[in-house]
C-alpha cells in the first residue's frame, strides 16, 4: 500500500502511511469504539497474548484507529532516513493521552532512583515542571545547563555520572531559541547518555531529530499534528523497536496515559494535510516577522527565519524552515501587551499553538502569570511579549489585524 514504507513522497505518507484496510472495506480508518476485543478460542487468546498472533486486546493497550495514527507519525520522522546498514529506518511510535503522557512515559520508562535529566532553560512550563517538582520525589533530578555552551555541557556531564538522559526541546517555547541538535546528539552519545528531542515546534516535515542519532521524539500532537486544535494528544517515537515495544510499551500501558479512538481519528485527519498547511504556516510567519521586525513599536522580533536571530545559522543547518511561531515584544512592556491583545479582533487570544487559525498570548498576564518577575525575566519572558502562532489565514488579515492592534 502506498505510503506503508518510508520510500514514498513525505505528502503520500501524510495520507496514506499507516493505513491498513478494515475487513468493512471503509475508505478511512472507523473510530473504533471498543474498550475490548474478542477471541475465537482460548488457543487463540494465548496466541495473540504470547504475541505470536497479530491482535488486539484491551482498549488500553491500543485500537486499529491509533496503530494508523502512529504509524503514520512514525514514517513521518523516519522519512527519507537510513539506519547503520543502509536500509530505510524503521521507528516504533506510542501514542498518548498527551503531550506530557508521551514525555512522562519518556522520562519514566527510562530513569530510575539516582538518574538524572540534562536539560535547558526555556523549556515548555509543564515538562520544566514535572522536572522539578515530580521527578525529584522519585530520585531523578536534574541540572539546566546552557546549550549553547558545548564546553560547559560536556563539563557538567563528566562531573555527573549519574546524568542519564539528555532532554532537547527545540525549537524551544516561547523565546524561539534553537539548540544544535548534530553537536548535543554527538556530545550525549560520547557518554552514552538517552536523548530525547520535543519535535512540537517543528514536526518531522521541518525537522527529523532522528537524523541525528537520537533516542527518543515526543510530540505534544495538539499542535501541528492535529492542526485543528480538537484533540489533546502526544506521542513517543523511539528507534529501538525491542525497547519501545517491551520496557516502554510496559511503561506507557501501566502509566495509563494511553490516548482513544476518537482523538486518535482527528488526530489522522489532521496529518493528511501536515505538510501543505506548514507550507502555509511557514510562508505566512515570514511575512508577520518581517512586518514586525519593521514597527517602530517592537523592540525584538524573535523569528528563527530573521537572519538577525541569534540562531539564525543554526536554525538552517537542521530545519527545513523556520516554521510558524514567532514572539516578539511590546515596546509599551505590561499595559501595552493587554492592550495589544485585548484589541486583536481576528487572530484569537488563547494558549496552545498549531492550528490552522492564529493563536496569539501574552505569556506575563497569562502562562507565566505565577513566575515570579525576575525569574520570568531570566527566561527571556519579558512584560511585553507576545507569542503568535501564526496560522493559515490570508496573510492580508492577519497584517491587517495587527496593524489596527498596533494602531
Ligand atoms: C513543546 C511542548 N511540549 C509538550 C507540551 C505538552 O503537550 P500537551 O499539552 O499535549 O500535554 C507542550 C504544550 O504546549 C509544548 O508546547
Amino acid at each position: 500500500m502506498a505510503g506503508k514504507n518510508n520510500s514514498s513522497g513525505f505528502d503520500t505518507i501524510c495520507l496514506h502511511g499507516g493505513h491498513a484496510q478494515e475487513s468493512n472495506r471503509a475508505h478511512l480508518t472507523p473510530i473504533y469504539a471498543s474498550s475490548t476485543y474478542t477471541f475465537d478460542s482460548a488457543e487463540q487468546a494465548a496466541a495473540i497474548f504470547k504475541g505470536e498472533e497479530q491482535g488486539y486486546i484491551y482498549g488500553r493497550w491500543g485500537n486499529p484507529t491509533i496503530t494508523e495514527a502512529e504509524e503514520k507519525i512514525a514514517l513521518l520522522e523516519a522519512f527519507g532516513l537510513k539506519d547503520a546498514s543502509g536500509n530505510p529506518l524503521r521507528l516504533k511510535a506510542i501514542l498518548h493521552a498527551s503531550g506530557m503522557a508521551a514525555i512522562s512515559t519518556a522520562f519514566l520508562g527510562n530513569l530510575k532512583n539516582g538518574d538524572k535529566i540534562i536539560t535547558h532553560q526555556s523549556l515548555y512550563g509543564g515538562t520544566h515542571e514535572i522536572i522539578e517538582k515530580i521527578l525529584p520525589d522519585y530520585g531523578i533530578n536534574y541540572i539546566i545547563t546552557d546549550f549553547h555552551d558545548m564546553e560547559g555541557v560536556e563539563a557538567a556531564i563528566k562531573a555527573d555520572l549519574s546524568i542519564k538522559m539528555m532532554h532537547i526541546e527545540t525549537p524551544a517555547n516561547p523565546t524561539l531559541q534553537c539548540f544544535g541538535l548534530k553537536a548535543l546528539s554527538a556530545l550525549a552519545k560520547k557518554y552514552s547518555l538517552i536523548v530525547v528531542v520535543d519535535n512540537t515546534f517543528a514536526t518531522p516535515y521541518l525537522q527529523q531529530p532522528f537524523r541525528y542519532d537520537v533516542d527518543y521524539v515526543v510530540h505534544s500532537t495538539t499542535k501541528y499534528l492535529n492542526g485543528h486544535g480538537t484533540a489533546v494528544g502526544g506521542i513517543l517515537v523511539g528507534r529501538d523497536i525491542e525497547r519501545m515495544s517491551k520496557g516502554l510499551t510496559k511503561a506507557h500501558r501501566l502509566l495509563g496515559g494511553n490516548s482513544n479512538a476518537f482523538d486518535a481519528f482527528l488526530l489522522t485527519n489532521g496529518l493528511r494535510t501536515l505538510s501543505l498547511r506548514m507550507d502555509r504556516h511557514c510562508a505566512n510567519a515570514e511575512k508577520v516577522a518581517d512586518y514586525l521586525a519593521a514597527h517602530t513599536a517592537v523592540s525584538v522580533v524573535n523569528y528563527l527565519g530573521l537572519a538577525t536571530h541569534p540562531h539564525y545559522a543554526l536554525a538552517k543547518e537542521q530545519m527545513k524552515h523556520a516554521g510558524g511561531m514567532l514572539s516578539f515584544e511590546l515596546k509599551g512592556g505590561f499595559d501595552a501587551g493587554v492592550k495589544f491583545i485585548n484589541t486583536m479582533s481576528l487572530c484569537t487570544n488563547a494558549v496552545s499553538l498549531g492550528t490552522c487559525d492564529t493563536l496569539i498570548t501574552h505569556p506575563a498576564s497569562t502562562t507565566h502569570l505565577g513566575v515570579p518577575r525576575e525569574q520570568r525575566l531570566k527566561f527571556g519572558i519579558s512584560d511585553g511579549l507576545i507569542r503568535m502562532s501564526v496560522g493559515i489565514e490570508n496573510i492580508e488579515d492577519i497584517l491587517a489585524d495587527l496593524e489596527q492592534a498596533m494602531a
